[in-house]
């Protein structure tokens, strides 16, 4: 029999960030910090990484945060409480690595803003300092503080606007706490992956062992296709298997770019053509796309 992966809450937590939270006691049961799943939201959709930014073993769900970005974002973003994804595969990728390091730095922007609560729950448990920055454009657009504030010995936000917080972004007030003498030990980023490349080029003249959470690309999902290949140190790394925690001071972000960017005409054609287009977020929640 074909396994359902129910949608039991969905609604958009900020403007274009929805967060679900999705039965599969199976990966609430094996999921640690850092790991990832690969989602197809109908039978003809793509299959699209997404991080694990919460679970709960005990009732068999696990929570997701989704920025809306393009034709399968859209697709699944298009999805109601009660509706089932097509295919869920995980838990993928190694976990973060979690132990006593000390001071602990995480940055989070966009979906990282949610992805980051698992790690920084798990460096608190290890022992750590935590310290916590997350990044947007504007203060309306910052979630998850309250869970982040509960476990985070520290907790900074940064906008672009300087509505809350300083203004800039997690590699600002990162320099700014540097400044002030503080040492960390450890940092991990996951966002955007220009902000992810920003914060790493900030980590390195004072020597902080850095990962990036990066987001390359990826089809399959099991090191076979070739698709997510990173540059890492001068060797050839797949984030799939390989990461998706990377030493952001040794990744030819360069490169990334670059493949990053290749389908970029495609999926312009392919969201301009697609037929969820028509409705904008809050006349999809108003069809029964979830709850405010
Ligand atoms: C390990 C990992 C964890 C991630 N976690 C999250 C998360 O928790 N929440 C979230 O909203 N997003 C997450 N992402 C990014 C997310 O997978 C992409 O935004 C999504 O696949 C874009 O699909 P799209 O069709 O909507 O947009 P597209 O039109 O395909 O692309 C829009 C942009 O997303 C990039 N992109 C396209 N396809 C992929 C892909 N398969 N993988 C990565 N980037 C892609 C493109 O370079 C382009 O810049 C994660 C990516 C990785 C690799
Ligand atoms: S997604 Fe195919 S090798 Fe990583």
């Amino acid at each position: 029999m074909r396994r359902e992966y129910k949608i039991i809450e969905k609604y958009e937590v900020v403007p274009n960030v929805h967060k679900f939270v999705i039965r599969d006691p199976r990966i609430a049961k094996k999921v640690k910090a850092g790991q990832f799943v690969l989602v197809m939201a109908n039978e003809k959709g793509e299959r699209i990484p997404l991080t694990l930014s919460d679970w709960d073993p005990k009732e068999g769900t696990i929570t997701l945060y989704v920025l809306e970005l393009g034709v399968s974002t859209m697709e699944l973003v298009s999805l109601s409480k009660g509706d089932s994804l097509y295919s869920l595969a995980g838990p993928l990728g190694h976990p973060a690595k979690v132990e006593k390091f000390g001071n602990v730095l995480l940055g989070g922007g966009c979906f990282g803003i949610g992805g980051i609560y698992p790690l920084a729950k798990a460096m608190k448990e290890a022992g750590n300092s935590v310290t916590v920055i997350i990044e947007a454009r504007s203060n309306y657009l910052l979630y998850n503080r309250e869970k982040l504030e509960g476990v985070a010995n520290e907790f900074f936000t940064t906008t672009s606007d300087g509505s809350e917080g300083m203004r800039g972004h997690v590699q600002d007030k990162l320099q700014e706490l540097v400044k002030d003498g503080r040492k960390f030990d450890h940092a991990y980023f996951m966002g955007c992956t220009f902000m992810l490349m920003q914060c790493a080029r900030a980590t390195m003249p004072h020597k902080i062992p850095t990962g990036v959470a990066l987001n390359a690309i990826m089809l399959d999902g099991t090191g076979m296709c070739g698709c997510c290949r990173v540059t890492v140190g001068g060797h050839t790394k797949f984030v799939c298997v390989d990461g998706p925690e990377i030493d952001g001071h040794l990744v030819d972000w360069d490169e990334l770019f670059i493949r990053k960017h290749i389908y970029r005409e495609e999926e312009a054609v392919s969201y301009q053509s697609h037929a969820c287009r028509s409705l904008t977020g809050y006349e999809r929640e108003a069809k029964g796309g979830g709850e405010a």
